[in-house]
């Protein structure tokens, strides 16, 4: 099944609550907290109590991406904050089936993401373990960047992975996806959207939710 997830880090922080449901509005299903460190990635951006002030007013599936060092340290704070999965980067830490572990004991969906240089084949341990894995095709850390189309073998290589599984696991893709981008990571397997500046930058966000849907289900061969 097709989700779409708006990155509020495109946002306008201002009125973060109105940006928040004029998506949810549109239908997106999923809302995209990005949190970043400093030090996992060269920026920062909010933490648990921003997305606990967020929780209040929205219905939709909290899709929390820590860009951070050493992720287990906060897990319960993303936990009670309101999150309903977590994505963890394979890079920030050693002992990933501990953090998989963590996330999976308070009942919540978890994720592992991976950067652009960090390869499919090293999922194979954990994938029995995993509710979605995040391929990103661009450089974690910002927003507004190109989509890396080179990154499509590795969707594709992902959802080969998952198939043989036997799972049910989402391939999510974030960074520099629009309507025109997604045709190509749908077409590659991706059934997850996260979109940030195509959706809050455009002049109708709800328009631009709608545009990503229909170009993800009319291209996804999942
Ligand atoms: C980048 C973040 C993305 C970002 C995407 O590190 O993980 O979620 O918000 O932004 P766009 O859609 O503008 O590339
Ligand atoms: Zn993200």
């Amino acid at each position: 099944m097709i989700k779409i997830s708006p990155s509020v880090l495109a946002c306008d922080f201002s009125k973060l609550g109105e940006e928040v449901r004029k998506v949810e509005d549109a239908g997106a299903e999923w809302l995209h907290l990005d949190v970043m460190d400093g030090m996992f990635v060269p920026n920062i951006s909010f933490g648990p109590d921003v997305i606990r002030s967020v929780r209040k007013q929205s219905e939709m599936v909290f899709d929390v991406h820590l860009m951070i060092m050493d992720p287990i340290r906060y897990i319960d704070g993303f936990v009670k904050a309101g999150a309903d999965l977590i994505t963890f980067h394979y890079e920030s830490c050693e002992d990933r089936m501990a953090v998989i572990e963590k996330i999976r004991a308070a009942g919540k969906k978890a994720a592992i993401s991976l950067k652009p240089a960090t390869p499919a084949s090293v999922l194979e341990p954990f994938l029995p373990y995993l509710d979605m894995v995040l391929i990103m095709t661009v450089e974690p850390g910002f927003g507004g960047q190109k989509f890396m189309t080179d990154m499509m073998d590795k969707v594709r290589a992902v959802r080969e992975m998952i198939k043989k599984s036997g799972r049910d696991i989402d391939v999510q893709v974030d960074g520099g996806i629009n309507a025109e981008t997604t045709k190509t990571a749908a077409a590659a397997g991706a059934n997850v959207l996260v979109a940030g500046s195509s959706i809050f930058g455009a002049p109708d966000a709800a328009k631009a939710v709608l545009d990503i849907r229909s170009a993800a289900e009319n291209s996804y061969c999942g």
